[in-house]
Parts: structure tokens; sequence; C-alpha cells
């Protein structure tokens, strides 16, 4: 019996030494030290010895189960030293590497374009005047003096809505409607930033979806070459000293006389290049006074009040002072444009 309890403790010391982890130790109690194991069962039947053999073997047997105890809470406190030994060595961190960079957003071309805008009519006393996108078209087009069917629809390719009369806005002037009638019969003052809509076949320079800032003043003895100078001075602040502007004649339903607004290439200094078509001159905006009817629609008296209107676009002044070549670029979310403003 002696014999077989020192077998035991050989045995199971080695077992011990070649347990490597967690669980297989767990797995050696059980059976070396469970209620079940071979030690356990002797030191539970000792009663089946003889007398003088009794106390000999529950001596040994203690022994043993104390050194297999002892080697077990050693072998447990030695894997867990090795676990965290390994887990420091396996996850170490260098504390004196640089951090990484922390990536920063920035603002869309969109909004800079219409920040520093904002900023140069302000300069000139223009505030900001929100309307809606989603317009009637009593709004975008008639009381603009484009009555149904009058053959200058054709310039607004427009998205309708699934409720009769209720369509995108094709442009910010209408506007310049809720602007008058809100501010009627104080002189007016305003610009009218947004987004309009078109159904559109999109290329290079056409977007269905695009900015807009519309311009209003109203007062009186406002007269062509206050719209003319101050389209000067607007191009002169957004292109640089230098630009010149020139005017054409044109034809919007809502201004008489109107106007396009040119501004000189900066690409070539007007001599002709790729950018202006070889013309010398870049176009910005369509303007004029404010037809006498608009006025009127507004709540304004046209034989005591007058006004100019401009409509700018935003983006294509972006790609004119940035060298833009696709108005498309603006909703690509592409990261290697957007990064670089
Ligand atoms: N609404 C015109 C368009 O979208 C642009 C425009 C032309 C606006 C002349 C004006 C203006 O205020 O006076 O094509």
């Amino acid at each position: 019996m002696i014999g077989q309890l020192n077998a035991i403790e050989q045995e199971a010391l080695a077992a011990l030494r070649a347990v490597e982890a967690g669980d297989a130790l767990e797995n050696w109690r059980v059976a070396y030290l469970g209620k079940k194991s071979p030690l356990m069962t002797i030191l539970g039947d000792l009663r089946a010895l003889s007398r003088e053999e009794r106390p000999a073997v529950g001596k040994r047997g203690n022994e043993v189960k104390n050194a297999l105890e002892a080697a077990f809470a050693e072998r447990v406190e030695a894997i867990r030293r090795e676990e965290l030994q390994h887990s420091l060595t396996a996850g170490a961190l260098d504390v004196t590497l640089p951090g990484r960079p922390i990536p920063h957003g920035r603002l869309h071309p969109h909004t800079l374009i219409l920040r520093e805008m904002y900023s140069i009519w302000a300069e000139m006393g223009f505030q900001v005047y929100r309307a809606r996108d989603v317009e009637t078209d009593e709004f975008n087009f008639e009381l603009l003096n484009i009555p149904q069917h009058h053959p200058a629809r054709d310039m607004w390719d427009t998205f309708y809505t699934t409720t009769p009369g209720v369509i995108l806005r094709t442009h910010t002037s209408p506007g310049q409607i809720h602007a008058m009638r809100e501010y009627c019969p104080q002189p007016i003052r305003v610009i009218l930033p947004g987004m309009c809509y078109r159904y559109e076949q999109i290329s290079a320079s056409k977007g269905i979806q695009f900015l807009q800032m519309e311009g209003l003043a109203v007062g009186k003895n406002i007269r062509l070459g206050d719209l003319l100078g101050t389209m000067s001075e607007f191009n002169r602040r957004i292109f640089g000293p230098e630009r010149k502007s020139r005017f054409r004649a044109s034809y919007f339903p809502f201004t008489e006389p109107s106007v396009e607004v040119d501004v000189s290439c900066a690409n070539c200094g007007g001599s002709g290049c790729n950018v202006c078509k070889h013309t010398g001159w870049l176009e910005i905006a369509g303007a004029g006074m404010v037809h006498p009817i608009v006025l009127k629609n507004g709540g304004y008296d046209p034989a005591v009040y007058s006004g100019f209107a401009f409509g700018l676009g935003p983006e294509r002044i972006a790609m004119l002072k940035w060298g833009i070549s696709d108005i498309r670029y603006f909703w690509s979310n592409d990261l290697r444009f957007l990064e670089q403003f």
C-alpha cells in the first residue's frame, strides 16, 4: 500500500510538471486530488486496512496529499506568472513612440465659397435671407412675371412633386418675393443663398442640384449704375483687384433691363485661353433692374421704389477661383478632392 502511495506521488508530480495551462491544471486536480482519485480512495478507506497497516498508510497518505497540494499551489502560481509575463511581452507598448495624428475634418468647398461670399456682401451691407427649397409654381414662376406657358419657362427644367403646384425651386429668385413681402415698405439689401434643383442632363458644368446666391436691393433711387458698380466691386473682391467686369444685354422675365455679368479671365488676363474659351471673359451672374410687376408682387409701388437683383453661381465662382474642372466633384465625396481645401 505504501508502495502504491509512492507511485501515485511520482506519477502525479510528473503529470503536474507537464501541465501548461489553466484548464489542464483543473483536470490534474480532479485526477489526483479529487474525491474519486486513487489517493483519496485510499485515504477514505483506511478502516478497511489492518490495525498495523493503518497508521503508516494514513501518515504516508497525508504526506502525499500535502505534497501534492503544495505542488499544485506552486504550479498554479507559476503558470499565472508565466501567463502574465507572456501578456506583458506580447502586448508590449512602446510609450516613447510618437502619437498617431488625429484626422481633422475640413470645410466643404461649398461652405468655403459661401462664407467668402457672405463676408464680401456683408461688407457691402447685404444680409443673408433664407428662403425655402420647396416652392410653389406661383412663387417660382408666376410672381416673377413668368406666367403659365410663357416661353421663358424653358430656361428652367423643373422637378415637380406629387402635390399639384408644389415644385423644387429652380432658382433662388422666388426668395425675392418672400423678402419683399416681409420687409415692405422698408428698403432691402439681402442675399439669398441656397440649393436649386433642375431636371437636367448632368455634365461637367451642370448639376441637377446646385447652389445659387440671389441678391436683391430695393429702395428709392436705385439705378442701373448702382447694379453695375456693385457687381464690379464684388468681382474685384472675390477674384482680385485686377479683375475687370463686363455687362452684356440679356433677357430675364423678372428684370428690365437685364444683363449678364462677365469677369475678365484670371487665367490669361483677358488675352484668351482654354478656361475662357478664347473670349477673355467668364460669365458669373445674371442680373438686372427688378421688373415693375415683380416689385408690385412684392408689395412695393414701382412708381416710388426701384431695385436691382442678381443671381450668382457659387460653384462656378469656386471652380474659377480654385481651378476645379468639373462641377460633379462637389458631390463626389472624394477625399482626394475634399482634402485639397
Ligand atoms: N434666376 C436666374 C436663373 O436662375 C438668375 C438671375 C438672373 C437672377 C437675373 C436674378 C436676375 O436675380 O436679376 O437663371
